[in-house]
């Protein structure tokens, strides 16, 4: 497919994502909060099946290394809350901070560092600063953290932070890990959880949240040898988001300048997507950074213990290098989302032909009627299979129809649906991304198949019940 393809607005995937329950605006019913946001019961089924590829792709099936063998990941999930001194050695409680600007006029509030990028509340329609009247201040610096008291009193010596990363639960458990299972250089820790950041200005959906959740990996090994795990982590880490079935045209590299690296960092490479709201240019999905030996050093020296590792074979002692590939699994759900939406044209019925991509700005053609299809892979589509009576009114079709649903939702997450036509229950499924639909009609009582109806070439087939599993199972895995 190619790059000129039109790319959905935002504004289309936030109306989607309401209208079918796969993202709500936090506290809606008392006007939202700024920054937050629900995922509804597709939303979370969604996020879920990209939580766990990642998982199973680092710590279950971790990929292979240059000589064919599994490399080293195990799992761990640290808590949210941590001693606070954590924070001060990772140098967020110094440093994780974004440079902020008020405007006295308008009371908006900007990032200083991406100012250009703002528009002035006021109309008519003006860049930020750019009306007359606008009064901004100098920049301020303005830290990330959220602040919170640990126990009844609330004072400087109680006071904690909710993680900004799940890194540094990583770092604090390095000798754990080290000392409790057999691991050995180099190896890595994965972790998947929830972050916070009192972001100055969220905005574009899920993109920007002040709470989201991070899907990171510390990669733990000798110096010498980093550069080639920079390398080996760039390789799988693109190889995993295109394996989503985003198109490769949709994702690129890019080496951060050394004037934007993050205080830990030596150096670092974001793996971009052509979002709709940063079109032409691509924004960030998931940053891989050189972290060096900053963190277990700093950890090393403020908890006054030795974060290093001996050499079994050689005995050399040295801090282990890290490479981190961390990545935002809620900006991954928005990109998904934004590459899975799909307008088409299908044929009526009686027009021969398959469904074609809708031309933006074209009228639909003459024997055909549009449709909205999300393209997800199978294997991460919140709905799998939906299960249809052909009619709701002959119970010998309902029932069974419900025995079909029965046996199927055994193995995957499966719908069932008698309401309406049979044309707009698979119009239904489409717009959620349902791969497939299961018919059952008369000639299921007579012979005992099914129609197989698949989502993206709506081509019907007939099939037979006893074969439908593991027909379904093949299928649903890629
Ligand atoms: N431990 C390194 C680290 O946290 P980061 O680049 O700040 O690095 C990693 O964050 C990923 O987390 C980003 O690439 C992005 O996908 C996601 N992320 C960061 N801030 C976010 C926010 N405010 N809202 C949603 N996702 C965010």
């Amino acid at each position: 497919m190619s790059n000129d393809r039109q790319l959905t607005p935002l504004d289309t995937i936030v109306s989607l994502c309401k209208r079918r329950g796969f993202i709500y605006q936090s506290s809606e019913i008392y006007g939202g909060i700024n920054g937050f946001w629900d995922y509804g019961p597709l939303g979370v089924q969604l996020k879920n099946n990209i939580r766990d590829d990642w998982w199973r792709s680092m710590v279950e099936c971790a990929p292979l290394d240059e000589n064919g063998e599994p490399v080293h990941i195990v799992g761990l999930d640290s808590s949210i809350i941590q001693n606070p001194r954590a924070w001060v050695a990772s140098g967020h409680v110094g440093g994780f901070s974004d440079p902020m600007i008020d405007c006295r006029a308008c009371k908006a509030r900007f990032r200083a560092d991406h100012l250009e990028e703002y528009d002035c509340p006021r109309k008519p329609s003006k860049k930020a600063g750019a009306h007359e009247s606008c009064d901004l201040t100098e920049p301020r610096e303005f830290n990330l953290m959220f602040e919170t008291f640990v126990g009844a009193v609330k004072s400087d010596e109680s006071r904690a932070y909710l993680r900004p990363e799940t890194a540094q639960g990583i770092f604090l458990n390095y000798k754990n890990v080290l000392d409790t299972t057999r691991v050995k250089l180099p190896f890595g820790i994965a972790q998947i959880g929830k972050a916070f950041r009192n972001e100055v200005t969220p905005r574009n959906f899920v993109f920007r949240s002040r709470e989201f959740e991070q899907m990171e990996m510390e990669w733990f090994c000798h110096p010498d040898e980093s550069e080639k795990w920079m390398d080996f982590w760039k390789r799988e880490r693109m190889r995993w988001w295109r394996s989503l079935g985003i198109r490769e045209e949709h994702l690129i590299f890019r080496d951060h300048e050394a004037d934007e690296l993050a205080h830990y960092s030596k150096a670092c490479v974001d793996v971009e997507y052509l979002y709709p709201f940063t079109a032409p240019k691509y924004g960030e999905l998931e940053g891989i950074a050189h972290r060096g030996c900053f963190d277990l050093t700093q950890h090393g020296t403020h908890a006054e213990m030795k974060l290093d590792y001996t050499d079994p074979v050689t005995n050399e002692r040295f801090v282990p290098n890290v490479i981190e590939p961390a990545s935002g699994l809620t900006r991954g759900v928005l990109v998904l989302l934004c590459e899975a939406y799909t307008e088409e044209w299908v044929p009526k019925e009686g027009v021969e032909g398959g469904p074609r991509e809708a031309v933006s700005g074209e009228s639909t053609p003459e024997g055909y009627e549009s449709r909205v299809v999300m393209k997800f892979a199978p294997r991460l589509a919140p709905v799998k299979v939906a299960v249809f009576p052909l009619l709701k009114n002959k119970p010998e079709l309902v029932a069974k129809a419900r025995e079909v649903f029965k046996e199927l939702r055994q193995h995957w997450h499966c719908f069932y649906d008698q309401t309406g036509a049979i044309g707009r229950r698979y119009r239904r499924q489409d717009e959620i991304g349902t791969p497939y639909g299961v018919t059952i009609d008369f000639d299921t009582l007579a012979d005992n198949t099914v129609t197989l109806r698949d989502r993206d070439t709506m081509k019907q087939e007939r099939i037979s019940l006893d074969e439908l599993s593991g027909h379904l199972a093949g299928r649903l895995a890629s």
